[in-house]
């Protein structure tokens, strides 16, 4: 299956930025890892830190048959066009968090695009994109 992979804004500092909440590994290292767990699949990662570029990459590529995971940071809580541009792609599309975002502040408890993703992962860690992978590899929806 190709599946790709999308970190919205501050997401490039992982292992960097608050580590107490992110954990201390950078994400590159951790996308090795998932290509050597899910060695028949085609995983691609891209991160960006401006709104309209991660609308660009899900215009480009939610009409090929794939599947997505977005962690769209800060953009969740903000973003009605990633949500509608999450509505107007094919693709299936699941929501991921590495902090549990219902255990923060109020302002991270809503998010714009979980109605329109097939599956939402919060809490679980960098571990939760591995869990997001076998998601969509085994729904139905997908
Ligand atoms: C985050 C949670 C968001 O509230 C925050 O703005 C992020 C990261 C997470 O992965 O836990 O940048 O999406």
């Amino acid at each position: 299956m190709h599946i790709h992979i999308m970190n919205g804004p501050n997401l490039n500092l992982l292992g960097r930025r608050e580590p107490g909440i992110y954990g201390s590994k950078d994400f590159e290292s951790y996308f090795e890892e998932l290509k050597a767990q899910f060695p028949d699949d085609e995983l691609y990662y891209f991160q960006s830190n401006h709104e309209g570029a991660l609308l660009d990459y899900l215009h480009d590529i939610g009409f090929s048959p794939c599947g997505i995971i977005i962690n769209a940071g800060a953009y969740t809580h903000t973003s009605i066009a990633l949500a509608d541009a999450i509505s107007g792609i094919k693709a299936p599309v699941v929501e991921v968090h590495i902090s549990n975002v219902y255990e923060r502040e109020v302002f991270r408890h809503h998010s714009y695009i979980k109605p329109v993703c097939v599956h939402t992962i919060v809490g679980k860690g960098l571990d939760g994109y591995a869990e997001a992978i076998e998601y969509l590899k085994t729904s139905p929806e997908a």
